[in-house]
């Protein structure tokens, strides 16, 4: 989703600004601009289809070196209008004295445009943004004082907005808005910066001031000022444990590699702060005395989320429901927001989230808080807007994830769902003393365990150039590994944009085995556990149907001739029944991964997708 940048200091806010555009590409976008205030208080602007370095070479071929210290940028995801230079932000009023750059949907722009029309106004693109320049150049004309022009300009809008604004003719001025859409301000020695995620500033300051919706800040070139309405208000500022470092590259070919590589660390910070091994005990940060009871005596809890995370929320169930007595559901956040469904007073929701600003997740937890239900969530970047319309939150630790495709937010948040079950199972005396410190002991050694898995399967390349041949494919596991194939099968999907379905093992003979054949191969998860003679049987349909066959299975006990069934098999570390969708997802992770590379996708930033869904 579109991503919004703004510098204001004593650098060249060109380089800052596509810099910072660069750190946000992983959001998801099809074109980019960035307005600049020059020395002689002018607004530059430039707009360019496609990629950021498509803006960077126009801006660098029109050999314009700006000297600007203060300016906006934008990376755009359309829903209003195509992708195109014209529809990029930012977008200007008729004179041409303010630029905005827009995250989010102004819903009655239709209306505000016609009546802008009628008054003369002239619009140059089809988005609902540019309406926002032109309301502001009307107020602008009735008075000087800025925020009072924006207080009146965002009270004519409705829907979601992140805006950052500069004006030209006077002092350099950055105004930013916050209403439903993420924004937040870094805090340098001499210089402030405004974003929609924080790894865009990373590199130059960790000091960060989440802005909450409503809220408008005004950033001058040594000082700035927040509002709400007209009352100046007072934030804190949080410094932010993640370093530029671990926004980079590394030396990896793809941000997915190295955040898959990175998953034995990612789920060893998640456990850090949640796992006295000492003790032998589980702790939340914030859980005070209200949710412990509610987790003690709740009879149901909804989890709710999107995407990858809506696959954590399934094993999420699969746990909580195997080691406690409480009945879960776990709903899409896209439907349960338009479902009509009775909520008891005693419910709790557990929102799942990586970014913490994808928006149908937090407009279910704002239905579900207006029926007086608890809210916790389970969420990765900090400060973000769902831990602060949550009332308890649980940190997965598992530090920046910059490729679209999920892959440590997973694993860390599948291990915080496990930390959770066990907890409320100890509440709820569940779970038998000996068993409990035997998972302790086991969640101990689960980093080492991964490191173990990756090692296994690292090898997966080998394999890609023949794999990558096929254009559908079938994802087979069953119980808790069934979330974990449909996982497998939307990282196929999302970056080589080969067709795959995950099915439960079980399902196969209802449908999916007609479609069966040499051409049609399978990826099958066969761990050592109960249903182990059930999966088994799976392969033989498939095989005697002439099947190719991809199998990951445990290291030990298992047939001698499992290569009369299966064309690859992958021996995966032998482990838990419970830890097994975090181990088993990573060699998933990896086959989507090669077979990707291996036909020169965009891994990272795969076509039409983002990162973050910020709008419906
Ligand atoms: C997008 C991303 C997915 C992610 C989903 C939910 O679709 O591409 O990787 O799983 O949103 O995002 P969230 O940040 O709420 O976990």
């Amino acid at each position: 989703m579109c991503g919004i940048v703004g510098y204001i200091g004593v650098k060249p806010a060109d380089y800052i600004i596509l810099n910072a555009l660069k750190k946000l590409e992983y959001r998801g976008y099809d074109s980019a601009g960035i307005s600049l205030l020059t020395a002689q208080g002018n607004i530059y602007t430039e707009k360019e289809k496609g990629k950021i370095v498509n803006l960077e070479s126009l801006i660098f071929e029109k050999n314009k070196k700006i000297s600007s210290y203060c300016g906006i940028g934008h990376t755009r995801w359309a829903t209003h209008g195509e992708p195109s230079m014209i529809n990029a932000h930012p977008h200007t009023d008729c004179a041409e004295n303010i630029s905005v750059v827009h995250n989010g949907i102004i819903e009655n722009y239709t209306q505000l445009k016609k009546e802008l029309i009628e008054k003369g106004h002239s619009f140059k693109s089809e988005t609902d943004t540019e309406v926002v320049p032109h309301i502001l150049e009307d107020y602008l004309k009735e008075t000087d004082d800025i925020l009072e022009a924006v207080n009146n300009t965002i009270e004519k809008l409705e829907g979601a907005y992140a805006l950052a604004i500069i004006l030209s003719g006077q002092e350099p001025v950055i105004i930013g808005v916050r209403k439903g859409s993420p924004l937040v301000m870094g805090v340098g020695d001499k210089d402030y910066f405004l974003a929609s995620d924080i790894p865009a500033f990373l590199e130059y300051t960790n000091n960060v001031i989440f802005l909450d919706d409503n809220e408008i800040v005004i950033l001058k070139k040594f000082s700035y000022d927040i509002y709400r309405k007209n009352e100046k208000i007072t934030k804190q500022i949080n410094k932010i444990k993640w370093d530029a470092a671990q926004a980079q590259k590394s030396g990896y070919k793809h941000y997915m590699l190295k955040e898959i590589y990175e998953q034995p660390e990612a789920v060893k910070n998640t456990i850090l702060d949640k796992v006295n091994f000492t003790k032998k005990e589980i702790n939340f940060e914030n859980f005070d005395e209200s949710i412990i009871s509610l987790l003690k005596e709740c009879s149901n809890i909804t989890i709710t989320a999107c995407g990858t995370s809506w696959h954590a929320g399934l094993i999420g169930k699969f746990l909580i429901e195997s080691l406690t007595d409480v009945t879960v559901e776990v709903d899409y956040a896209s439907e349960l927001r338009y479902r009509e469904k009775f909520i008891k007073p005693n419910s709790l929701l557990i929102a799942v989230s990586q970014s913490g600003e994808t928006a149908d997740t937090l407009e279910v937890i704002k239905k579900y808080k207006k029926l007086n239900a608890k809210v916790l969530s389970i969420c990765n970047v900090l400060g973000s807007s769902i831990p602060r319309e949550s009332n308890y939150t649980i940190y997965t630790h598992a530090g920046p994830e910059i490729s679209v495709a999920s892959t440590k937010a997973f694993t860390t948040q599948v291990t915080v769902f496990l930390l959770l079950a066990l907890y409320i199972a100890r509440k709820r005396n569940s779970v038998n003393n000996e068993d409990f410190e035997n998972y302790i002991e086991i969640m101990k050694n689960l980093p080492a365990l991964l490191e173990n898995t990756i090692n296994a399967t690292a090898n997966m390349d080998k394999i890609a150039p023949e794999l990558s041949k096929y254009s559908n494919y079938l994802y087979l596991g069953r119980g808790i590994n069934y979330p974990v194939a449909l996982e497998g099968a939307l990282k196929l999907k999302e970056i080589s944009y080969i067709h795959a379905e995950g099915y439960p093992g079980g399902e196969m003979k209802h449908g999916p085995l007609a479609l069966i054949d040499e051409n049609f191969p399978s990826v099958i998860l066969l761990p050592k556990d109960s249903l182990y003679e059930k999966m088994f049987g799976n392969l033989n349909e498939i095989k005697s149907r002439r099947g190719k066959v991809v199998l990951f299975t445990s290291d030990s006990n298992i047939y001698d001739n499992l290569n009369d069934y299966a064309d690859y098999i992958f021996k995966i570390p032998d482990c838990d029944k419970f830890f097994q969708p975090i181990v088993y997802v990573i060699p998933l992770q990896l086959l989507s991964y090669y077979i990707a590379d291996f036909k020169g996708c965009d891994i990272d930033q795969p076509r039409n997708l983002a990162k973050s869904v910020t709008v419906e």
